[in-house]
């Protein structure tokens, strides 16, 4: 046993860590869908780590990936074949676009991977470089991600941002084609968008984008990294809309809990990349591709994907029954289990604050939106207990006597 002084892990990230983040608990263990802090309080985890441990914590069948894989082999570095590299990318090719393709080690990186894609297929295909991103998205903190985000609160202060991205207003095909011009190599959109508050796009639009990228010979890219693996309520957000993209990203969960992103493309675009196009030395690292393919199996067996779906329903419509008590609660918004309980004052922070005081631990998307990502494997008493803490909350900010 450890004879080192038990630390104080709050102080030591304030002292020593760049103050980037807002925090408050300091979790020690988790559990499928709780998490145990430092103090003794358990929390039922709605965040799901942000969308990254989508079969809760310490899933029996990650963790024995984890070992096992750790004790044969934990890096290899991209100079030699591994299996479970060589498994894992047979298996998005299967459940994706039915092409190859590259690993990364987050979703930012992810997408820098799936820009870099688009402008070395431009260059080939008329001297195409521009990629039209949409307002409110959210891709990523690195400089192209960031510049590819159609948010002026995460670009402020880092000009000049990288040239190379025109926005367009989601949900507004009309809006869309006006940005696209000779020098447009790619159309990149959020089925569901996260960060921006958890606004689905309608049907007319994707469907619209599709034709429009065919119509202009242009690439439809789709973030999936908050929307994709099962979240709401399909394998990837896109099959929500009887389309499919010409490449896609996804990260977050992929890894089991292990940081791993992809960028996954069609076969037409999968030759593009030849050696010393783009590299990563930690991208496809093996026990995060064990850990997921374990994620995957567990995926199959407990049809998480089905269960997501029911279980998005079902949140839903007990969090409704919030908006019609509540003047102050506008709806809920969002699919699956990537859900947004819509304030009509920017009361976001204060409810998520309540509902950490009570036990539930969720996310914001803005002032205005509280944010749930539970796990997808998420329990009948999960959703009982989580709909009864959002109902205490909401009394006390708002008062219990609203009708
Ligand atoms: C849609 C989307 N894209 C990209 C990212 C960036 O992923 P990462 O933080 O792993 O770089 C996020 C993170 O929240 C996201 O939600």
């Amino acid at each position: 046993m450890s004879t080192e002084k038990t630390e104080d892990a709050a102080a030591l990230c304030a002292d020593y860590q760049m103050d980037t983040y807002a925090r408050t608990a300091t979790l020690v263990r988790g559990k499928g869908s709780r998490v145990f802090a430092e103090n003794g309080m358990q929390y039922l985890d709605f965040t799901s780590g942000i969308s990254v441990v989508n079969l809760g914590h310490a899933h029996p069948a990650i963790v024995d990936a984890i070992k096992a894989q750790a004790e044969q082999i934990v890096h290899t570095s991209n100079l030699f074949y591994n299996e479970p590299v060589g498994r894992l990318a047979r298996k998005l090719s299967e459940i994706g676009l039915g092409g190859k393709c590259f690993f990364a080690n987050s979703g930012a990186e992810a997408n820098e991977a799936m820009f870099k894609l688009a402008r070395l297929w431009g260059s080939a295909n008329g001297g195409r470089y521009e990629i039209v991103s949409m307002v409110n998205s959210f891709h990523g903190r690195t400089l192209a991600t960031l510049s590819a985000t159609g948010q002026s609160k995460v670009q402020k202060g880092f000009d000049p941002l990288m040239p190379g991205f025109a926005f367009a207003t989601f949900n507004d095909l009309e809006s869309v084609k006006a940005a696209v011009t000779d020098k447009t190599a790619a159309i990149l959109l959020e089925c569901v968008q996260g960060e921006g508050g958890c606004v689905p796009a309608s049907e007319e639009f994707v469907k619209g984008v599709r034709a429009l990228c065919d119509e202009k010979g242009v690439l439809m890219l789709c973030d999936e990294i908050q929307c994709g693996l099962g979240r709401t309520g399909s394998m990837w957000a896109f099959e929500r809309y009887g389309v499919k993209p010409d490449a896609f990203t996804t990260a977050k969960s992929l890894g089991g809990g292990l940081p791993l992103g992809a960028l996954v493309a069609s076969p037409a675009l999968s030759g593009v990349f030849t050696p010393g196009s783009h590299g990563s030395t930690f991208g496809g690292n093996p026990v995060a591709c064990a850990a997921s393919l374990a994620l995957f199996k567990v995926y199959e067996e407990e049809k998480i994907v089905e269960h997501a779906a029911e279980y998005g329903e079902l949140f839903r419509k007990g969090l409704e029954a919030f908006a019609e008590k509540y003047d102050q609660v506008l709806g809920v918004r969002g699919a699956g289990l990537l859900l947004g309980l819509v304030l009509k004052e920017p009361d976001a922070a204060k409810v998520q604050e309540e509902l950490r005081m009570g036990g539930l631990l969720v996310c914001v998307a803005g002032p205005h939106v509280v944010r749930f990502l539970p796990p997808l494997n998420m329990s009948e008493d999960d959703l009982e207990e989580a709909l009864e803490m959002v109902g205490d909350a909401l009394a006390v900010v708002y008062g219990e006597d609203e009708e």
